[in-house]
């Protein structure tokens, strides 16, 4: 077996199938072209799906590259041997070309050729597809591996041989996988698809043969293609006879900057190892997201809080090792001087790299230190051993801590986290912050003057219920009506939670319900305040005020005009709560007919 580096390894692979009249082609971006099914590039064949399905490809029918690509299902794995959100796909494909008969010689000449690998055949085991209802038993397969010099006993038939599609529809297939035999098997029964770790999966040989529709069909394609995939971190670390990716030369530069900044040796520690494997991975990926030729920063949607999510936890066990915003810059440094030569995008977007990380950082960190005080606060409350998901959500809402912070946290202390309440929370707030953003206003025949009436009462509800849900202290600093919405600010020194939104909201529509009508009368300034009026405007009534009261729930000394009576209203909705300067919140609402 020979020990190579990641370039030369990468050149290898190429150099091999340029001989094989392949043709190079550059590697896309790690965010899919038009597959709004999956967020980003998932393995070397997603950018080439249309020319797999038949679409003619610009540069022959055989093609060879290294893709970027990006898996972040198992974000909490990270820190473990193997698992990475971002890795490199080394790969080849025949658009309607060969198939297994010239690819599965290739493969093994490859793995076992001195030229390239030189890994020895009694090293290598490979699975090929069990059959089911969709496709057929591969003794095709089979058979050429065995032809080729793979003992019998080596080739494994499994029901799991099947790959793709890369999103929820598209081309797909049986699949022959390869894998080094790392160690002993642990038992008689033991084969590759054994998580004992005897078996390290290196490649992936896919014959494309079907097209999986969006019914769950799998209609046979107009060509037969080969795909196939070649992780670079992991083909290192069996190479070189590493026993983790982060032991590979791709990390070496910045683990060794990472051991000098913080004075902490890798390895030392369980708790040390994890934690700089954490920086490593999730700095990497966030340099090649950012990086990247369609290039994308933090934010709360899609991709982008895939990035910040990564770019907080690495925060979070920054802090742990000591590592400050100047640190963590260093390590992405050091990552964009590794890799630039093979992807000069990051050369060029290197100022937006380092900008961005430390916008992030100086963010996150403001909130923290904040979080960790208040998860435990949380803990010490705490009923039980599961974190509420409102709960959850108000911690990434108001500190900024994804899921994954929340659960690390929870799961130090023996508790569990539900994270379908949390997931269920956001979602609700990007709703409101969406309905928010299309000024939604369904007023119905409503005209301009009775819907600001309208709107003008639903500010006296949303008023009494402020108070009565959060605190009697709460009280108006400003409204603005307009015929869309009401806007209303009061003082509150913390965010309103997603709880209390709807517990308001709740309220103010049982009253719109109950259909209660709303009574003006004149009343002597005295007289209103002993009766509990709410004075807004102090200083400005005259001796007599208009007080408006709706049964007990709303009085208020008010100018108006108002609705007749509740029931007009329609239905009440929060489409967004935010700060309004210091001490002060503001809710925008609106009525739906
Ligand atoms: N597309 C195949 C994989 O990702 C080669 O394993």
């Amino acid at each position: 077996m020979k020990k190579l580096t990641s370039e030369e390894l990468r050149n290898k692979y190429i150099e091999f199938f340029k001989d094989k009249g392949h043709k190079q082609i550059a590697s896309a971006s790690v965010i899919p072209e038009n597959d709004p099914t999956v967020l980003f590039t998932t393995a070397g064949m997603h950018p080439l799906v249309p020319y797999l399905l038949g679409e003619k490809h610009p540069q022959g029918n055989r093609l060879t590259d290294f893709q970027k690509c990006v898996r972040t299902g198992d974000i909490d794995e990270v820190g473990d041997n193997s698992h990475c959100t971002f890795f490199e796909m080394l790969g080849n494909w025949s658009l309607g070309d060969y198939f297994k008969q010239e690819m599965i010689p290739w493969s093994y000449e490859f793995l076992t050729s001195e030229k390239y690998l030189g890994i020895d055949k009694s090293q290598i085991a490979v699975t090929v597809f069990a059959g089911n209802e969709n496709s057929p038993r591969d003794t095709e397969s089979a058979k050429i591996w065995e032809e080729c010099g793979i003992a019998k006993e080596d080739i494994y038939y499994l029901p799991d041989n099947w790959w793709g599609p890369a999103g929820t529809t598209g081309p797909c297939g049986p699949d022959s996988e390869m894998f080094i035999k790392v160690k002993e098997k642990c038992c008689e029964a033991c084969n590759p698809s054994c998580d004992c770790g005897a078996f390290l999966e290196i490649w992936n040989d896919v014959f494309m043969a079907y097209n999986k529709t969006a019914d769950g069909k799998f209609e046979p394609l107009a060509q037969r293609n080969v795909d196939t995939g070649m992780g670079l971190e992991r083909t290192l670390c069996v190479l070189n006879g590493k026993k983790s990716v982060y032991d590979t030369d791709l990390f070496e530069d910045a683990l060794k900057k990472l051991e000098e900044v913080t004075g902490l040796t890798y390895g030392s520690d369980a708790g040390v190892t994890k934690a700089f494997r954490v920086i490593l991975d999730h700095t990497r990926t966030a340099v090649f997201m950012i990086g990247d030729q369609k290039g994308i920063v933090p934010s709360n949607i899609d991709q982008g809080y895939i990035l910040r999510r990564l770019l907080r936890r690495a925060i979070r066990y920054a802090r742990q090792v000591n590592l400050n915003d100047e640190g963590l810059l260093e390590i992405a440094k050091t990552f964009i001087q590794k890799y630039e030569n093979v992807y000069p995008e990051l050369q060029q977007n290197r100022e937006k790299i380092i900008t961005e990380i430390a916008k992030e950082h100086q963010k996150f960190s403001r909130t923290l230190e904040a979080g960790l005080r208040e998860f435990e606060k949380v803990v010490k409350k705490l009923d039980g051993n599961t974190i509420d998901g409102t709960t959850a959500f108000h911690l990434f809402e108001t500190f900024g801590f994804p899921i994954e912070i929340t659960q690390e946290l929870a799961k130090e202390r023996n508790l569990n986290v539900d994270e379908q309440g949390f997931k269920d929370a956001f979602a609700k707030h990007q709703q409101l912050s969406r309905a928010g953003s299309e000024q939604k206003f369904a007023c119905g025949l409503a005209d301009n003057q009775e819907a600001t009436t309208n709107l003008h009462t639903a500010t006296h509800l949303l008023h009494a219920a402020l108070k009565k849900v959060i605190s009697p202290d709460i009280n108006q600093k400003g409204s603005n009506i307009t015929a869309e919405r009401l806007r209303f600010d009061f003082n509150l020194p913390r965010p309103c939670t997603m709880e209390e939104l709807a517990e308001v909201e709740q309220m103010v529509n049982d009253v719109i319900k109950q259909n209660i009508p709303v009574v003006m009368q004149e009343k002597s300034c005295e007289q209103a305040k002993q009766e509990n009026f709410i004075g807004l405007f102090d200083n400005k009534y005259g001796e007599t005020v208009k007080t408006y009261s709706i049964g007990e729930f709303s009085k208020e000394i008010c100018g108006g005009p108002h609705a007749k009576q509740t029931g007009d209203l329609g239905t009440f909705k929060i489409v967004k709560e935010q700060s309004s300067g210091a001490g002060v919140r503001r809710i925008k609402a609106i009525l739906e007919k």
